[in-house]
């Protein structure tokens, strides 16, 4: 559970985007965190204390004077020990308050009260004008100097009908970016692409030849990489997985669009993982038409040839990034791990132990580098995608 013993204060302001926190509220406790809810008056016009304390386990506080809290300071008792403090939605008179220093309420009271070392999240929530007005702009950009994380907001269609940014982050975003607060910023500042996935190579327009990667690899590592800081690209074949949030996701189909795409945008990346289950051949003769059934029963012949080794060819680049490869291998792991390191040129090759990772949620890993070996015992795929991160930052 990636919240496990984090404990969360979840101050909400006025805005329609309330009736997400309730969602949100549960995402936080099932990733493990405590939830203590904090509600201002406007809050309370859109979603009952009642549901919030259902959903979150908790007394629900929204009064500055409740004497609740055994020595009546809300404000001080609720921060002591919080891990972290989000506001969701925030509104834009919220935001004004927090620029300012204002306390006239519980939340944000607590806000000014709360120790430096607790981190503060706000996920805005407004009218796309009221986002758009000066005023408000010069607030973020007051909090992000005062060393405020700003979650969002989106772009899109309002609840009053317009269309625009101001959109509060979807609960699921939100929840990753609150995960993702957690996590040492081990590749602040660097760029990190990825492949992953399987690819698709036409037989002709309705038929292809694929394999079994779902992805998940890729996409874990994709995100991981992102929450250590790193401003990361994927290139992704066919795969049903949802965009990690902040990442930058292009998709392709074939082999050849995968090194393409790697290609031109290889120039500048501080780091290469290649996770994808790139085909190895395509089909030459694939056909423009779709192939029809003849009454005498004749097959398609099909012919191959051999597609571009992505990997091998960004490690050759003159300015190449810190090249990360992967291997599946269904026997002699630690012979043909090392050998194919070599032979790619790479400075890391990660093994998959067992070649029956594909669509699976746990994994077990093997390094190899110039060192030798050394394997990251079984896990989910993302806490093991977040140690090989700390693996290739401590590398590079
Ligand atoms: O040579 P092999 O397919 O076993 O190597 C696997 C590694 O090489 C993986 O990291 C995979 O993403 C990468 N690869 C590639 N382009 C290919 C084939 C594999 O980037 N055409």
């Amino acid at each position: 559970m990636d919240l496990a013993g984090k404990k969360i204060v979840l101050g909400m302001t006025g805005g329609i985007a309330c009736y997400k926190v309730a969602e949100l509220t549960r995402s936080l406790t099932r990733a493990g965190a405590t939830v203590h809810v904090v509600m201002t008056r406007s809050a309370t016009q859109f979603i009952t204390p009642v549901t919030m304390q259902a959903l979150s386990g908790h007394p629900v506080f929204s009064d500055q004077w409740d004497a609740r809290i055994d020595n009546n300071m809300a404000h001080i008792d609720l921060t002591r020990g919080a891990d972290a403090i989000v506001i969701a939605p925030c509104s834009a008179d919220f935001m004004s308050k927090l620029a300012h220093g204002g306390c006239d309420d519980l939340l944000s009271t607590l806000c000014v009260a709360r120790p430096m070392t607790v981190p503060l999240l706000v996920a805005p929530a407004m009218n796309v004008e009221m986002w758009q007005n000066p005023a408000t702009q010069r607030n973020v950009a007051q909090l992000r100097e005062d060393g405020i994380a700003i979650l969002g907001p989106d772009a899109g269609e309002q609840a009053c009908g317009e269309t625009g940014m101001g959109r509060m982050l979807e609960p699921e975003q939100l929840l990753e970016e609150v995960i993702a607060s957690f996590q040492r910023k081990l590749l602040a500042g660097k760029r990190v692409l990825v492949t992953a996935g399987p690819t698709f190579e036409p037989i002709d327009p309705v038929r292809g030849i694929t394999n079994l990667s779902s992805g998940k690899m890729g996409y874990a590592i994709a995100r991981a990489a992102r929450e250590a800081g790193a401003d990361v690209c994927l290139v992704s074949g066919p795969t049903a997985l949802q965009t990690p949030y902040g990442v930058h996701r292009i998709s392709v189909q074939t082999a050849q669009q995968m090194h393409d795409v790697v290609m031109s945008q290889a120039a500048g990346q501080d780091v290469f993982i290649a996770v994808a289950a790139v085909a190895d051949w395509r089909v030459a003769n694939a056909s423009e038409q779709k192939l029809k059934k003849n009454g005498a029963g004749d097959v398609p012949r099909l012919e191959f040839e051999q597609n571009p080794d992505i990997l091998a060819a960004v490690a050759q680049l003159p300015a190449r990034p810190y090249c990360v490869g992967f291997a599946a291998e269904s026997e002699n792991l630690l012979q043909y791990g090392e050998e194919k390191r070599q032979k790619k040129g790479i400075p890391l090759l990660v093994g998959n132990i067992g070649h029956q990772t594909f669509g699976k949620d746990e994994n077990e890993l093997v390094l190899f580098d110039d060192r030798g070996h050394q394997r990251l015992p079984r896990a989910g795929k993302q806490v093991l995608a977040r140690r090989l991160v700390a693996e290739i930052a401590g590398r590079i």
